[in-house]
């Protein structure tokens, strides 16, 4: 049985409906990702998790168990948000043991696992200090270890890597993966930034106007996207306007309107003269300086439009001489600052025909 069953959950506001016939099983020990841009539904669900709000339609189900009639004190679920809340004229260490004290849990016992939760968060040489001496990453953490302490079935993260500069949230994931392996405790974690999402999560769902468009594990989400919104939405991609002209079992063949015919890997879901988007990410396309050996399939020539350096890669555009562009991604593996290619210069632009995803409208 999984853990948290969502069956058919749906939530409105007004006529707006922010949550759509949602559902999703998470199971135990699961390192969980709602993803999605704002205004998907993503706070909207996991507030009716938590037990602040209430679907109009449908159930959550929590081991078995309905949460309908459960006040949220009463779940067995915290909840972290992006800002910490943490009681400002406590300690760490009393913030931590608050929930204890809360349960009359005994003072041997408490001070046991407050002192248990502060190492696992590494902050056990801070106990004594105030939130307002502590960085931000270390006000998570603390309060991490106060959602954790009383060991809930279920913990739900509510952007809370979103008010940390880039690395220390890098780092702070880095944790997370640690924290959550270590504890055990299945975690539900909302984001809509699809690099965490890829990085932290065991699976992901995709969701888009209150709706899941795709639940999956995150290679799948990022090499097999469903939808064309999901390929767009997780990480940068190409996507060209594809009609499917034969389905073969070792391949597609698709009519690109401006590249021509186009070879792609075969797809259960594509059926011919269908319309639809071949999704092709940037470090699947190679571009060189000449024609590669064998340019017959998915090969085009054309000129570097723009670029983009971000240090260990470049992305380069490419204007096609058909009209195409296409952003292609090579790693600057040689030392110093790698730029292979300069504005206007005349490129070869080929992918192999395993390469890409077609993807139906
Ligand atoms: N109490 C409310 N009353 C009316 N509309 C609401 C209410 N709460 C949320 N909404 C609407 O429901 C939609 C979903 O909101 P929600 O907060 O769940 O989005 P989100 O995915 O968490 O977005 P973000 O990434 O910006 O936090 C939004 O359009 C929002 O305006
Ligand atoms: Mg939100």
């Amino acid at each position: 049985m999984a853990l948290l069953e969502i069956r058919k959950v749906t939530r409105r506001f007004g006529e707006y409906v922010a949550v759509r016939d949602v559902s999703i099983s998470v199971e135990s020990g699961e390192f969980f990702t709602l993803l999605g841009p704002s205004g998907c539904g993503k706070t909207t669900l996991l507030r009716m998790i938590a037990g602040f709000d209430q679907p109009d339609g449908g159930q959550i189900l929590l081991d078995g168990q309905d949460l309908a009639e459960l006040p949220a004190e009463r779940r067995p679920i915290h909840t972290v948000f992006q800002s910490y809340a943490l009681f400002p004229h406590l300690t760490v260490w009393d913030n931590v043991a608050f929930p204890l004290k809360m349960a009359d849990i005994p003072p041997a016992q408490r001070k046991a696992q407050v002192a248990a939760m502060l190492d696992a968060v590494h902050l056990s040489d801070r106990a004594g200090h105030f939130p307002h001496e502590l960085s931000g990453g270390q006000q998570q953490r603390v309060a991490l270890a106060r959602a954790l302490v009383d060991q809930p079935r279920l913990l739900l993260l509510d952007e809370p890597l979103g008010a940390l500069d880039r690395q220390l949230r890098e780092e702070m994931q880095l944790e997370l993966i640690k924290l959550q392996r270590a504890v055990g405790i299945t975690f539900i974690f909302v984001t809509h930034d699809q690099s965490e999402a890829l990085a932290l999560s065991h699976r992901i769902a995709v969701m888009k106007d209150g709706d899941i468009e795709q639940l999956d594990e995150p290679s799948k989400i990022y090499g097999l996207p469903r939808t064309r919104f999901v390929a767009d939405f997780i990480g940068n991609c190409n996507l060209l306007e594809a009609t499917v002209t034969a389905c073969r079992p070792d391949g597609l063949q698709l009519q690109v309107p401006a590249l021509g015919a186009v070879e792609a890997p075969s797809n259960t879901a594509a059926q011919p003269s269908q319309h639809g988007v071949l999704a092709l990410r940037p470090e699947q396309v190679h571009i060189t300086p000449r024609p590669p050996a064998e340019c017959t399939l998915n090969c085009f020539a054309g000129k570097v439009l723009d670029f983009l350096y971000v240090g260990d890669v470049t992305t380069y555009k490419v204007a096609l001489d058909n009209g195409q562009a296409i952003q292609a991604l090579l790693p600057n593996t040689a030392p110093g600052r790698a730029k292979f290619f300069e504005l206007g210069d005349r490129v070869w632009i080929s992918w192999a025909p395993e390469a890409g995803h077609y993807v139906p409208d």
